[in-house]
């Protein structure tokens, strides 16, 4: 492994120094931003880091929701080699700073005064025990569903709003002679759908099973029911399915194979990077039955601790240009995610995303807006991974029935925390 990550620094540092560009110190980046729509973005940070002279060496890992960028940062810090900037999510970031393996941003979160303009909900996985630890560069949320616009008018064109009327357009779209969802059979992607279910059975009903990880509800007739919902979501995805990108997916619905795909607003990153326009090409609508309520997860840069003064002051100054109003607009408007710090204007963003930043702005307010599970901010990695594993499980025909199902999720969540 290591002499892999070492082989692709090498090649970063090189290529760098081919391309003529000389910067005073580079900061080594892991992230699992590879598809079109992500690297676009990424791009945004590339070029921004680059005007201040800051040069990038890329670690890239594929795999939506991290699992694997993990696995490859594991390998590099018990190597005692970490990269500088790590792409993290959530619990994991609060799990590093347990481990005492990140740098402190206290001095530069204080200077552009940080804690006013991050949203709390955010702050709790950027700090640990009061000290800033990590750079928020976006919130996502996960109870999207993104649908072909000739498709939906060919299936009477009004956007489902409960779970009844989406499986009328699932039935339609199918009669239509298109795959209704487009999907991708990876353990995450089974999860991010999962997390649209089990919210639209209610606020209180999300919490209580992934926030406060309760087992009568985990166990409950309800969640019998979430899990049966998602067994019937199956029977509309095509026999390809399994182990399919979620970008691939996206590109069904994109080039209108397929109907919809429930999944993260980095979708619409894709759309937009295939010339797409929300409204015109592309419905972008909340998971039927969650309007008002949003499931979020917030891509955070952590630093790890290195040693050498200018590798500290790249890090510093790699912070900085993420937090900065100008970059979140910029970055955000690509990635299709909404900004990570209250003040920023929504003058930029298209409707989807407009749309995405005052449903947050509401839910932050109602008290509607929950850490996403599926992405690593309800609960600590350990849960995440049993929670993966039985909604999987499900999703592939593994259980009689959603109430078979219902136990083996608490059986597995109460194992693993
Ligand atoms: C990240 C997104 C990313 C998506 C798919 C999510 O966990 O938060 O930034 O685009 O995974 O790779």
């Amino acid at each position: 492994m290591r002499s892999l990550f070492k082989t692709m620094l090498i090649t970063g540092t090189m290529l760098a120094g081919t391309a003529g560009i000389s910067h005073a110190t580079d900061v080594e980046v892991l992230h699992w931003w590879t598809s079109g729509g992500e690297a676009a973005a990424l791009n945004v940070l590339k070029e921004d880091l680059s005007t201040k002279g800051i040069g990038w060496v890329d670690m890239p890992v594929a795999g939506g929701g991290g699992e694997a960028a993990m696995t490859a940062l594991r390998a590099r810090v018990t190597a005692g080699d970490p990269p500088t900037a790590v792409q993290m999510l959530g619990f994991d970031i609060l799990d590093w700073a347990e481990q005492g393996a990140l740098g402190n941003l206290d001095e530069v979160a204080t200077a552009e005064g940080w804690d006013k303009v991050v949203p709390e909900a955010l702050q709790k996985f950027s700090k640990y025990d009061g000290h800033w630890i990590a750079a928020p560069v976006n919130v996502h949320s996960t109870n999207w569903v993104w649908i072909n616009k000739a498709a939906l008018d060919a299936a009477g064109g009004k956007a489902p709003e409960s779970w009844d009327e989406l499986v009328a357009v699932l039935d339609k779209m199918k009669a239509n002679g298109i795959t209704p969802l487009a999907h991708g059979g990876q353990p995450w992607q089974d999860a991010t759908v999962f997390d649209g279910v089990v919210l639209s059975k209610g606020n209180d009903f999300y919490k209580k099973a992934f926030i406060d990880l309760d087992e009568a509800t985990l166990t409950g007739p309800d969640m019998a029911d979430a899990f049966d919902r998602l067994i019937k979501l199956r029977s509309y995805a095509d026999d390809n399915f399994s182990g399919r990108d979620w970008n691939l997916a996206s590109a069904m619905v994109i080039e209108g194979k397929a109907g919809m795909q429930m999944m993260g607003d980095w979708a619409k990153g894709e759309f937009l990077k295939a010339g797409k326009k929300p409204g015109e090409d592309f419905v972008c609508i909340r998971f039927p039955g969650t309007q008002g309520s949003v499931t979020f997860n917030s891509d955070q840069f952590a630093m790890f601790n290195v040693s050498g003064d200018d590798k500290i002051k790249a890090q510093m100054a790699m912070a900085s240009s993420i937090e900065s109003p100008k970059f979140q607009s910029a970055f955000n408007v690509v990635k299709g995610s909404v900004p990570a710090r209250t003040d920023v204007p929504n003058t930029d963003f298209d409707d989807c995303g407009k749309k995405g930043m005052q449903d947050l702005a509401e839910a932050s307010s109602a008290g509607s807006l929950f850490g996403s599970m599926a992405h690593g901010h309800a609960a600590p990695a350990a849960v995440k991974n049993a929670v993966y594993d039985v909604v999987t499980k499900a999703f592939n025909g593994g259980f009689k029935d959603g109430a078979e199902a219902a136990k083996a999720l608490g059986e597995a969540v109460a194992a693993a925390k």
